[in-house]
């Protein structure tokens, strides 16, 4: 999908024109991969437009740099009101939002330390991400996910995306909306961007986290949401074929949301359709963030823009 500008980016606590956000060819992040980020969705509601989990969005974003050495000059408070500010100054809602944090223009050379590190804030209009109204066929991925002591699936590093890309691209080749990376040891891991859960006999499972998988934030609201509504829960390693043999089975993701699997590698899970625990768990998650349901966990952050943005699918 193409890129849809808006007019300004925010850039180490200013607001600049989008055209003006550029680096240096020579920056150490194009070189060697040194950036982390973040991925997070403003919904429309009735009346206002509200930032989903921007606070835990923002926390992440701070693992993610501490756990690469990469100091930013910025409190986590300071952070969500620069999401908040570009937000608020594109007037552009709903809307995809987008920190990015890297090694700059400084020295060459793999060590990164000596280079400036650099934090800026996009927002932008962006749809559905995984194909399929009806369910995303999808299938396992002949990649595997990031090996433990390798590159740390925690972060949520531009690095990481590499193995991400190899996954989506094998799987849009071959014809799925997208692949699912078992982990080195021939567990579930998670699709190239999305959590992966399960339901089988009426308990819903989830990959742990360390099975190479990204904390993601909407796995951790799915997981709230399910234990309020009395839904057994269980996170632990999983074979593969428990994917062939289970009754549901979705993705969960800020660009995902919920989208339920109707196939893996061409084997139907259940009979195809959404069914009634991924129903439920997907109608509460929308119910939530487009404010049909209360807000009773206070998972939105309210920004006031002037314009509403129509989002093509
Ligand atoms: C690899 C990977 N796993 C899982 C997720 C889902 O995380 P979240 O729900 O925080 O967006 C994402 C998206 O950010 C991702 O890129």
């Amino acid at each position: 999908m193409p890129l849809q500008t808006t007019q300004n980016i925010w850039h180490n606590g200013d607001l600049i024109p989008w055209e003006k956000a550029q680096i240096h060819v020579m920056s150490h992040v194009v070189h060697y991969g040194s950036s982390i980020f973040e991925g997070i969705r403003c919904y429309a509601q009735e009346g206002g437009n509200g930032i989903f989990r921007l606070r835990e969005h923002m926390a992440r974003f701070l693992d993610s740099a501490k756990i690469y050495r990469m100091p930013l000059p910025f409190t986590l408070d300071q952070l969500c009101a620069a999401v908040v500010d570009v937000v608020e100054a594109n007037g552009v809602a709903p809307c995809y939002i987008r920190p990015v944090a890297f090694r700059g223009y400084g020295e060459i050379g793999v060590n990164p330390l000596k280079s400036p590190v650099e934090v800026y804030v996009a927002n932008f209009p962006w749809g559905k991400y995984v194909p399929g109204n009806t369910g995303a066929d999808v299938c396992v991925s002949s990649w595997s996910r990031l090996a433990p002591n390798t590159m740390p699936s925690l972060a949520k590093a531009g690095a990481n995306y590499m193995n991400s890309q190899l996954i989506r691209m094998e799987a849009e080749i071959n014809g799925y909306a997208e692949g699912i990376a078992l982990d080195v040891n021939g567990y579930l891991s998670e699709g190239s961007g999305e959590n992966l859960f399960l339901v089988r006999n009426g308990t819903l499972y989830t990959t742990p986290l360390a099975n190479s998988v990204l904390n993601g934030i909407t796995r951790a609201s799915v997981l709230t949401i399910a234990k309020d509504f009395g839904i057994p829960v269980v996170e632990q390693a999983l074979p593969r074929e428990l994917l062939y043999i289970a009754d549901e089975a979705f993705f969960t993701g800020t660009a995902a949301e919920v989208t339920h699997l109707r196939s893996v590698d061409r084997i139907l899970v259940g009979d195809g359709t959404m069914g009634p625990i991924t129903t439920a768990l997907h109608d509460e998650f929308f119910g939530l963030v487009n404010g049909t349901k209360p807000d009773r966990y206070n998972w939105l952050t309210p920004v006031t823009v002037k314009t509403r943005e129509t989002v093509s699918a």
